[in-house]
């Protein structure tokens, strides 16, 4: 987007002026060496039309060039942009080489890009100036030779020429305002790709604005990533949470726990069946009120630039000190803010990467918690966190009774004193219960429980 912003920008700068005064100097001399003498003007009329021809030959091949090499920036960004944010990893796994190769391919893939373009554009400059240099040569013979036969004077014929450079000149700068045009639309084209992108969730034009309250239905759901994937990463989920429930999640990897709670705050939409919130169907709300009421902990989270404050604040932006502190205690984050010197000024560099895993995951809940959402949900939000202080998270999350919270975790102990616990089993749900029912009657969780509590009983 950049790149195409900036050459749609020097199109503007470089080439509206040219583009009004070329023109009116061009009809200007024309017209004036008609008047002088239209048997040389006729000149013109040959040349003219071989221009013409010379310049449509150029833009019809340099057009879908430009395309390529603006394509070829793209790559060679998103190549630097990749290497760069996996930095650690190249180190890890010593791909330094491999990324450096990766790299001299795409930056070659640009030069070349660059190089036929730029070949092909600059042979503007040669056949225009071969032509008009003609069409001067034959100005001068035709008008050398009626000199001689006393038709013509010498001072008209110098008149004459003076008038031919205007037009030349002026043909000059409207065949290079064309070049700048035929770039800037190729730019212009990909910027529009970009504005015109439809979100794939639409929103109702009377939205509801109020989630009455934090209970969620799923009928009947089925959903995949893809409206042409042969298989469902959901399948035919129905199931009732009432408001103020507390709902544990597990499943083996891949097992969609993620999945089924994404679609709560609607960032994906269901594919078959309804999901519903407040009673309500997610469809019908407006997206900023239903995500406000779902406050979700994303497995994949991330922290922004900034300081741990203006982190926070993404959760309530008028929140005071009193209230991120709470916030914090909650989460457990407290005890490492206290011991930061700068505590909640502290700068999280970008993306979050001057707090450990632990650290980071106690602030992602805080920030959430900040929300007072009427559904929580944390997606393996207290993996990286020991169990003690979980124990203490959850405690703090008891007490907010009206909140409807969802948990998903791989240790069974985070989900053992749920009012109920789902397991999950590819797709779909396998069983439902208490910890006591589940244990007694479910193979799966008979055989998650045995294996992880064989150790001390407490933390698996
Ligand atoms: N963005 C996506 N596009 C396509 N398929 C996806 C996407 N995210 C997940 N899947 C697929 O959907 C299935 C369920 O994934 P999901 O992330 O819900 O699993 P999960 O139970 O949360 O696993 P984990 O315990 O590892 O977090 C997987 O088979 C996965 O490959
Ligand atoms: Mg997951």
């Amino acid at each position: 987007m950049t790149t195409d912003v900036t050459v749609m920008q020097n199109a503007v700068n470089g080439g509206l002026r040219p583009l009004v005064r070329s023109p009116v100097m061009l009809g200007m001399g024309v017209g004036l060496s008609f008047l002088m003498n239209a048997r040389l003007a006729l000149i013109f009329v040959i040349c003219a039309p071989i221009l013409g021809i010379i310049l449509a030959l150029i833009v019809h091949k340099v057009g879908p060039l430009y395309s390529r090499q603006q394509t070829a920036v793209d790559h060679l960004n998103r190549q630097i942009q990749e290497s760069l944010t996996g930095i650690r990893a190249v180190k890890a796994f010593v791909r330094g080489d491999f990324e450096e190769a990766q790299f001299q391919q795409v930056s070659q893939e640009l030069t070349d890009a660059s190089r036929t373009t730029f070949q092909n554009a600059v042979l503007n400059l040669p056949a225009f100036q071969l032509v008009m240099y003609s069409c001067v040569v034959l100005i001068m013979w035709f008008g050398g030779n009626l000199i001689m036969a006393g038709e013509m004077k010498v001072g008209e014929l110098t008149g004459f020429l003076s008038y031919v450079l205007q037009v030349m000149n002026s043909l000059m700068m409207i065949s290079n305002v064309f070049l700048l045009l035929t770039r800037s639309l190729t730019s212009a084209r990909r910027i529009c790709q970009v504005l015109e992108e439809e979100p794939d969730l639409e929103q109702p034009e009377q939205a509801e604005s109020c989630v009455a309250d934090g209970s969620v239905d799923f009928d009947h759901v089925s959903f995949k990533y893809r409206a042409e994937a042969e298989k469902f990463a959901l399948h035919d989920v129905t199931l009732h949470i009432a408001a103020g429930e507390t709902v544990g999640i597990i499943g083996g990897t891949g097992s969609a726990k993620s999945t089924l709670v994404q679609l709560i705050p609607r960032l994906y939409d269901a594919s078959q069946g309804t999901v519903r919130v407040g009673g309500r169907d997610v469809r019908d709300y407006d997206l900023t009120a239903l995500r406000d009421a779902v406050g979700i902990v994303l497995q994949k989270n991330v922290l922004f630039s900034g300081t741990i404050r203006d982190n926070l604040k993404w959760g309530s932006p008028s929140a005071t000190d009193e209230e991120l502190w709470a916030a914090c205690r909650a989460a457990c984050a407290d005890e490492f803010l206290s011991r930061m010197p700068k505590g909640l000024d502290t700068d999280l560099g970008q993306g979050g990467v001057n707090v450990s895993g632990g650290q980071k995951q106690r602030l992602c809940i805080a920030r959430t918690l900040l929300k007072n959402p009427k559904v929580l949900i944390f997606d393996d939000s207290t993996s990286a966190v020991d169990t003690a202080t979980e124990g203490r998270i959850r405690k703090a999350l008891a007490q907010r009774r009206d909140v409807t919270k969802l948990i998903i975790a791989q240790r069974l102990t985070s989900v053992m004193d749920a009012d109920k616990i789902v397991v999950l089993e590819d797709g779909r749900i396998h069983a439902v219960g208490t910890h006591a029912q589940l244990l007694a009657q479910d193979p799966i969780y008979q055989e998650i429980y045995h294996s992880q509590m064989k150790g001390d009983g407490t933390d698996g």
